[in-house]
């Protein structure tokens, strides 16, 4: 900060206190508190609003009905992942990097990379894979956006639900080289875990595989009561190959800069609350059940025909729901998966 920028602060926070009758204060990196700044890399279960308006459903009614009240780019009625951690971290949810210049004077709460549908690999989603993404902040680096010393007060959040596999099943139907193509995303997670870890960041979470056979999409052909227990099995190999990576990070490192967050275990944490804690709240009367969905097989939830026709339906009470759509937890969902014992003591770790 030169000086007249800085006589320009003062004045302005001298302004600030006679109109708002308390004393201002500039604060400013002090190492000794939590974190300042978020920055967020991966998929729709953590995307703020970077998908383009006219590709993703996030930025379709009946998405954000909760929460902002319309459609802003979140894959769910309301708050994601990345909201429930920046209350945690007590800072503002951070920016959508799409949205940078628009909301530049939120740049100080970090930035949120990550875009719904990519995986570490490219999916048929036309957006910026893992990669792309941690370019996208080195970019920043190099322009002086952030510097390295700041980046010391922040931590990351990495996102990865599944959409590599996806498209591995649906462009490479080998089951026989589904294990080894797992190996080949948790190896690139590797490497792009150590490159955030390489621009400074101190602490970097990263989601562990949910059930990706407890979704709506798998369960629907089962009356959603049951989960897809092969797809399952497939997960349990990504996440504790995932654990090993995580444990080789931190020794390479000689650091305990990374941690899984344990999104399996949480969820299935919230699967059972009914059984294991009938009367307290949160609770789901069929979890596996989504709020929203198409009317058909042919229709998803978001879906409108030629004449705007909604193909869709809508459950009454969305906080009565756990899942959302086929694939993504409602607002009340994520609060549930957040407020689970094992998701707490991970976070206390971040920091
Ligand atoms: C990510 O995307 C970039 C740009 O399209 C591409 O060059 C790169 O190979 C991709 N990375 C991976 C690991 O697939
Ligand atoms: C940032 O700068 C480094 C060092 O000059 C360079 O190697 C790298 O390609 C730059 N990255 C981006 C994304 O501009
Ligand atoms: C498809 O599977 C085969 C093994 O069955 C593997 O050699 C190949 O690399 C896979 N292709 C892609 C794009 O993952
Ligand atoms: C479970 O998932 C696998 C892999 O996607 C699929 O081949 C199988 O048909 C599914 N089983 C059921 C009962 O839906
Ligand atoms: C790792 O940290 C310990 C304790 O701070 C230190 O004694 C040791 O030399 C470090 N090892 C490496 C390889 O940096």
């Amino acid at each position: 900060m030169d000086t007249p920028n800085l006589l320009a602060s003062l004045f302005f926070f001298f302004l600030l206190s006679l109109f708002s009758g308390h004393q201002q204060q500039v604060v400013e990196g002090s190492s000794g508190l939590g974190p300042k700044m978020l920055f967020v890399f991966g998929d729709s279960y953590a995307d703020t609003g970077n998908n383009r308006k006219a590709l993703a459903s996030s930025w379709k009614l009946p998405y954000g009905i909760t929460f902002p009240g319309k459609p802003a780019g979140r894959f769910s009625d309301g708050r994601v992942l990345t909201d429930y951690l920046a209350g945690y971290l007590r800072i503002k949810t951070p920016i959508p990097y799409r949205w940078r210049k628009q909301l530049g004077g939120r740049v100080k709460y970090g930035m949120n990379f990550a875009y719904g549908g990519t995986g570490v690999f490219d999916t048929l989603v036309p957006e910026p894979n893992m990669s792309t993404q941690i370019d996208f902040l080195q970019q920043l680096l190099n322009d002086s956006v952030y510097s390295k010393r700041a980046l010391k007060t922040s931590v990351a959040l990495v996102s990865l639900a599944g959409n590599d596999y996806s498209n591995y099943l649906a462009t490479n139907a080998s089951a026989a080289g589904f294990p080894a193509f797992i190996g080949s995303v948790v190896n690139q997670l590797k490497v792009n875990l150590k490159r955030i870890h390489n621009t400074g960041v101190r602490k970097i979470a990263v989601s562990a595989l949910q059930p990706l056979g407890c979704l709506p999409r798998s369960t629907a052909l089962l009356a959603f009561e049951q989960c897809n227990g092969t797809e399952n099995s497939l997960v349990d190999l990504h996440n504790q190959l995932l654990v090993q990576a995580v444990n080789e990070l931190n020794k390479e490192t000689n650091s305990s800069s990374f941690l899984v967050l344990d999104l399996y275990n949480a969820f299935w944490n919230v699967f059972n609350q009914k059984e294991a804690r009938p009367a307290s709240p949160p609770t789901f009367e069929n979890p596996l059940e989504p709020c929203c969905v198409g009317v058909s097989a042919a229709f998803s939830c978001g879906s409108v025909d030629e004449n705007g026709v909604k193909k869709y339906t809508v459950c009454l009470n969305p906080r009565s729901k756990f899942f959302w759509d086929t694939v993504h937890p409602t607002e009340e969902g994520w609060r549930a998966v957040y407020s689970t014992p094992v998701v707490q003591n991970s976070l206390k770790q971040l920091w």
